[in-house]
C-alpha cells in the first residue's frame, strides 16, 4: 500500500517536474488570456482593413468576397458534381440534393491521390489531372451522356468578381503548381475539360472549403454564419452585411467572406508572439513569409513545430539525455496525427514512447511526460489563436447585428479538430472566454464542405436557369438588322400609299397635307399669340418675331390639364384652352388685345387650309368627346365667343412635328423634316407638291403630316410586336391604333417595361414573385424614370433608390434586370424610329435623283431630349439603313410654339396680300 502512494507520489512529482521544465523552455508559447484579447482586438482591425476599399489592397488578410450571398433555405434541389481539392484528401463526388421535396441530400465519392510531381508540377497538367479524373468517376459512375453543373470546392485564397470565377491569389499549404498563380481557376479547369469530347460539365460555382462548410453546416441550422477550417490549413469565413463590402457593388443584404486567416501577421502584425521555432518552420516551408497564422495553427504545421522544439530540447539537453536521431533531425518526421496521439486521454503516454522510439529515440518516463507536455502546449497555442480570431468575427457579427446577445452556429471542419482528441473542446472554451455575450454552437460537418458546395452549385444553376428566362423575355425586343430594313421597307411602301388618292383613305399612315408650304424666309414678323396644346406641357406663348435679324423672343406658361379636362367633354377641354389664354393674357399685360394665333396641335387633323383642321381622331392621352370629326379651329373659336372676354384671329392650326421643323428650319434651311419623339411619335417632311396626289397643282413642296404613330395597325409589323405590346395596347385609350407610337414614344415606353416587369415577377424572377400594388399601376414609369434608370452614371444603388420611390421594393439582383429591361425596350424604340426615319430620307433622295442627300432633322420631344441612349441609337440606326443619306439631328430649343408663330406670320402676310388684291 504504502509502495502504491509512494510510486504515485514518485509520478507524480515527476510530472510536475517535467511540466515546470517544458513550461519554462516554452515560456513564450502560452499565450495569457490578455494577450489573446489583444490578439482578438488586432483581428478586428485586419478585418477591417481587409473590407475597406482603400486598405485592402495592402491589408494581410484579404477578405475575399465570395459572391454567396444566403445560407441554403431547403428550396435547392438538383443533381450536381463536385470536387473538393485543396485539403487532405482529393475527392470527386456526385450529389444529389433534395430528393421527391424532402431536405435530402445524397453522395456518392470517390477519392482520388495528389502526388507531389502533380501538386507541385505545372499548372496545366494540374487542371488536365483533375480533369482526367471526374472523368474516371463519371465514367464509373455512368454520367458521361449527363450535361451536369459542376460545383468546385477550391481551398485556396481566390479573388471573385463573380460565383463562376476565382483568380489564384497565391498557393497556400502543400501546393505549389507553376503557372497558376494570377490565373482564373475555373478557366483552367474548363480548358482542360474540354480534352474530354464526352464530358459536358458547366462550372457554375467555386466556393472555399470554409464556404462549403458553412453551407453544409447550415443546410441543418439555418443559425449557421460562420465557417471554419482547422485541417491542413486553417481559415474562416462568415456572413458580413454588404454595407461594409466596399469591393462589391450594393448594400442589400448579406455576403460570404472568405477572410484568409492563415495570412494574419504576414505584414508583421504577429511578431511579438511568434517564437524561433515559427521562424525556423517558415524557412523550412513551401511559403516562407506567408500565412503566418495559419503557421502557427494547422494540421500540416503542428507536428514539425513538435519536432523542432524537441530537437532544439534534445540539443540542450532537457531530452533524450541530450541524445538526438537522424529521424528527429528529419524535417517532417512527426505529424499531427502524432501529435494528436500523443496526447490521446488514457493512451496518450503509452503512444508517445511509442512514437518517440519509432523516431529512432530512447526516451525515459520522463522526456514521455515532457514530451507530452511540449505536445499540449503547441496544440493549445492552436486552438487560442484559432479561438481569438474567431471570438473577433462573432464579436463582429454581434455588433453588425446590433444585438446584446448573439446566438449563433459555426461549422467546422478539418482533420486536426477532428482527430485531436482536445482540441475541440479547448477551443469552445476559449471562445465562449473571450466572448460571453455570444452563444455560440460548434456544429461538426460531417460531409465535408461539398454538400455546402452543392447548395451554392444549385442557387447558381436555379440562377442561370432564371437568367435564360429573362434573356428569353429580352430576345423579343432584341431586332436584327434584316428586321430592321424589313420595317423600313414597309414604312416606305406606307408612306406611298397614303400620298395615292386611291389608297389615301384606308391607308394606316395617314400623310395629311398641312398647307405648309415653304420655310420661313426671315421676312417674317410682328406679335404673334401660339397655342402649343398635345405635348407632355400646355402652353402658351407670346412670340415676337423681328424681321431681318431672325430673331424672335418668346414668353410663355405652362398650364396643366387636370385629366378630367383631357377626358371630358369637347366643350369642357376648348374651354379650358381659353381660360389659360385669359389667364396668359392677363400675366402678360395683354388683356383685351386681338393677337393673330398659331394653335399646334398634336393630333391628326384633316386639314383644308391652314387655318382648318378636323381631328381624325385623338390619340395619346386625351379622350374628350365631341370632338372627332370637328374642326378645332371652328371649336376654339366658339369657346372664345362663349366666354366673349377677347377675340383673336386664328391663322393656323399646326401640328407639333411641323412647328418642330419650322422652329429649326429658321435657324437651318436644310431642315425640311420634323420629327417628334415624345409623348407621341410622329414625323412631317417637305414633299413635291407632284407626289401629293390629294392636293391639287404640282409646284412646290408641301409639308406633309405623316402620322406615322398609326404605322402597323393594319398589322404589318405584328410579327416584331410581342405580347407585351399588345397589352399595353389593349389598356389604351385607342386599342388598335396607333401600333407604331405604342412601341416608339414616352408615353408607352415605361407602360411596356411595367407589363414586362408583371410577366416576370409572375414567373417568380423578379420581386421575389411579389406582384404589388404599385406594379399593378397604370403609368408609373414616365419616361423621365426610364431615362433615370438607364443612365450610365448610376449606381446601382441609386437604381434601386429610384425603383423604390416609385414603390417596388427591389433587390440589387432585381434592380439589375429591371435597368436591363428598360434598356431593351427603349433600344428597340430608338432602332425602329431609326428605321422609320431611314425610310423618308432614303425616300427623299430617290425622289430627287440623288446619288447623296443632305438634309437636316428637326427633333423634339422628352424622349429624345432626356433618355441617355435614344438619341443616340436613332441616329445610328439611321446611319445604318441609310447609308448614302447625311442627316444632320437639329434639337429644337424652344419647342414648336415658335415655329407655330412663324407659321402664322407667313399665313397672315398671304391673308393679308390676298386681302389687298
Ligand atoms: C474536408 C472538406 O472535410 O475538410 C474539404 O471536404 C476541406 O473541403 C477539408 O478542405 C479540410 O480539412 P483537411 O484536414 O483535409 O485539410
Ligand atoms: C415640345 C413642343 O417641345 O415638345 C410640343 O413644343 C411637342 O409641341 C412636344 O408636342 C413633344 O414632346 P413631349 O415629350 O412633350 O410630348
Ligand atoms: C489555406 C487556404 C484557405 C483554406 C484553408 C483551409 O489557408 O489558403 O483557402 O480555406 O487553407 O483548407
Ligand atoms: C401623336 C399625334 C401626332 C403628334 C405626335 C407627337 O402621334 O397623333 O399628331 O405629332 O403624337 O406629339
Amino acid at each position: 500500500m504504502f509502495a502504491v502512494h509512494l510510486m504515485a507520489f514518485y509520478f507524480s512529482k515527476l510530472k510536475e517536474d517535467q511540466i515546470k521544465k517544458v513550461d519554462r523552455f516554452l515560456y513564450h508559447m502560452r499565450l495569457s488570456d490578455d494577450t489573446l484579447l489583444d490578439i482578438m482586438r488586432r483581428f478586428r482591425a485586419e478585418m477591417e482593413k481587409g473590407l475597406a476599399k482603400d486598405t485592402n489592397p495592402t491589408a494581410a488578410v484579404k477578405m475575399l468576397p465570395t459572391f454567396v450571398r444566403a445560407i441554403p433555405d431547403g428550396s435547392e434541389n438538383g443533381e450536381f458534381l463536385s470536387l473538393d481539392l485543396g485539403g487532405s484528401k482529393f475527392r470527386v463526388l456526385k450529389v444529389q440534393v433534395a430528393e421527391e421535396g424532402k431536405r435530402h441530400v445524397q453522395m456518392e465519392s470517390q477519392f482520388y491521390p495528389t502526388p507531389n510531381e502533380i501538386i507541385r508540377g505545372n499548372g496545366t497538367e494540374l487542371f488536365e489531372y483533375v480533369a482526367d479524373c471526374l472523368a474516371d468517376f463519371m465514367k464509373s459512375k455512368d454520367l458521361k451522356h449527363k450535361k451536369l453543373p459542376l460545383g468546385l470546392t477550391f481551398s485556396f485564397p481566390c479573388r471573385q468578381t463573380k460565383l463562376e470565377e476565382g483568380v489564384l491569389l497565391s498557393w497556400t499549404k502543400k501546393f505549389k503548381a507553376r503557372g497558376v498563380q494570377d490565373t482564373d481557376v475555373v478557366s483552367r479547369l474548363t480548358k482542360a475539360m474540354r480534352r474530354h469530347k464526352d464530358m459536358d460539365v458547366d462550372i457554375l460555382a467555386l466556393v472555399n472549403d470554409t464556404v462549403g462548410t458553412m453551407m453544409t453546416c447550415a443546410y441543418d441550422d439555418p443559425y449557421c454564419e460562420v465557417g471554419v477550417i482547422i485541417g491542413t490549413g486553417t481559415n474562416a469565413c462568415y456572413m458580413e452585411d454588404m454595407s461594409n463590402i466596399d469591393l462589391v457593388e450594393g448594400d442589400e443584404g448579406r455576403m460570404c467572406i472568405n477572410t484568409e486567416w492563415g495570412a494574419f501577421g504576414d505584414d508583421g502584425a504577429l511578431e511579438d508572439i511568434r517564437t524561433e521555432f515559427d521562424r525556423e518552420l517558415d524557412l523550412g516551408s513551401l511559403n516562407p513569409g506567408k500565412q503566418m497564422f495559419e503557421k502557427m495553427i494547422s494540421g500540416l504545421y503542428l507536428g514539425e513545430l513538435v519536432r523542432l522544439i524537441l530537437l532544439k530540447m534534445a540539443k540542450a539537453g532537457l531530452l533524450f539525455g541530450g541524445e538526438k536521431s537522424s529521424a528527429l533531425h528529419t524535417k517532417g518526421k512527426i505529424e499531427t496525427r502524432h501529435v494528436a496521439a500523443m496526447e490521446k486521454y488514457k493512451e496518450g503516454l503509452a503512444n508517445t514512447r511509442e512514437i518517440l522510439v519509432d523516431l529512432g529515440l530512447e526516451p525515459s518516463e520522463a522526456d514521455c511526460i515532457a514530451v507530452q507536455h511540449v505536445c499540449t502546449i503547441v496544440s493549445f497555442r492552436s486552438a487560442n489563436l484559432c479561438a481569438a480570431a474567431l471570438a473577433a468575427i462573432l464579436t463582429r457579427l454581434r455588433e453588425n447585428k446590433k444585438v446584446e446577445r448573439l446566438r449563433t452556429t459555426v461549422g467546422v471542419d478539418g482533420t486536426l479538430y477532428k482527430i485531436h482528441p482536445q482540441y475541440p473542446k479547448r477551443l469552445h472554451k476559449v471562445v465562449r472566454k473571450l466572448v460571453p455575450s455570444c452563444d455560440v454552437r460548434f456544429l461538426l460537418s460531417e460531409s465535408g464542405s461539398t454538400k455546402g458546395a452543392a447548395m451554392v452549385t444549385a442557387v447558381a444553376s436555379r440562377v442561370q436557369a432564371q437568367r435564360k428566362q429573362i434573356d428569353k423575355v429580352l430576345a423579343l425586343f432584341r431586332l436584327t438588322r434584316e428586321q430592321l430594313v424589313d420595317v423600313q421597307a414597309k414604312m416606305r411602301a406606307e408612306l406611298e400609299y397614303g400620298l395615292k388618292k386611291k389608297s389615301h383613305g384606308l391607308a394606316t399612315v395617314r400623310m395629311l397635307p398641312t398647307y405648309v408650304c415653304g420655310l420661313p424666309d426671315g421676312t417674317e414678323k410682328g406679335k404673334f399669340l401660339a397655342l402649343d396644346l398635345g405635348g407632355t406641357n400646355f402652353r402658351v406663348l407670346l412670340v415676337k418675331i423681328r424681321s431681318g435679324r431672325r430673331s424672335v423672343r418668346m414668353y410663355n406658361k405652362i398650364f396643366a390639364i387636370p385629366l378630367e379636362i383631357m377626358q371630358g367633354t369637347g366643350e369642357e377641354l376648348f374651354d379650358h384652352i381659353v381660360q389659360c389664354i385669359a389667364d396668359f393674357l392677363d400675366y402678360m399685360g395683354l388683356k383685351g388685345a386681338s393677337l393673330p394665333l398659331g394653335f399646334t396641335f398634336s393630333f391628326p387633323c384633316r386639314q383644308m387650309s391652314i387655318d382648318k383642321g378636323t381631328l381624325i381622331g385623338w390619340t395619346k392621352g386625351f379622350k374628350a368627346t365631341d370632338c372627332e370629326g370637328e374642326d378645332v379651329v371652328d371649336m376654339l373659336r366658339e369657346a372664345i365667343k362663349r366666354r366673349n372676354e377677347f377675340d383673336l384671329d386664328i391663322v393656323a392650326v399646326v401640328n407639333d412635328t411641323v412647328g418642330t421643323m419650322m422652329t429649326c428650319g429658321y435657324e437651318d434651311p436644310n431642315c425640311e423634316i420634323g420629327l417628334i419623339a415624345g409623348t407621341g411619335s410622329n414625323m412631317c417632311y417637305m414633299e413635291d407638291m407632284r407626289n401629293i396626289e390629294m392636293v391639287e397643282g404640282d409646284e412646290g413642296k408641301m409639308c406633309i403630316n405623316t402620322e406615322w404613330g398609326g404605322f402597323g395597325d393594319n398589322g404589318c409589323i405584328d410579327d416584331i410586336r410581342t405580347r407585351y405590346d399588345t397589352e399595353v395596347d389593349e389598356g389604351s385609350l385607342n386599342p388598335g391604333k396607333q401600333r407604331y407610337e405604342k412601341m416608339t414614344s414616352g408615353m408607352y415606353l415605361g407602360e411596356i417595361v411595367r407589363q414586362i416587369l408583371i410577366d416576370l415577377t409572375k414567373q417568380g424572377l423578379l420581386f421575389r414573385g411579389q406582384i404589388s400594388e404599385r406594379l399593378r399601376t397604370r403609368g408609373i414609369f414616365e419616361t423621365k424614370f426610364l431615362s433615370q434608370i438607364e443612365s450610365d452614371r448610376l449606381a446601382l444603388l441609386q437604381v434601386r433608390t429610384i425603383l423604390q420611390q416609385l414603390g417596388l421594393d427591389s433587390t440589387c439582383e432585381d434592380s439589375i434586370v429591371v435597368k436591363e429591361v428598360c434598356g431593351a425596350v427603349s433600344r428597340r424604340a430608338a432602332q425602329l424610329c431609326g428605321a422609320g426615319l431611314a425610310a423618308v430620307v432614303e425616300k427623299r433622295r430617290e425622289d430627287q435623283g440623288l446619288e447623296h442627300l443632305r438634309i437636316t432633322v428637326g427633333v423634339d420631344g422628352t424622349l429624345y431630349k432626356l433618355h441617355p441612349h435614344f438619341s443616340r441609337i436613332l441616329q445610328e440606326t439611321v446611319k445604318e439603313l441609310a447609308p448614302r443619306c447625311d442627316v444632320t439631328f437639329m434639337l429644337s430649343e424652344d419647342g414648336s410654339g415658335k415655329g407655330a408663330a412663324l407659321i402664322t406670320a407667313v399665313a397672315k402676310r398671304l391673308q393679308q396680300a390676298q386681302k389687298e388684291n
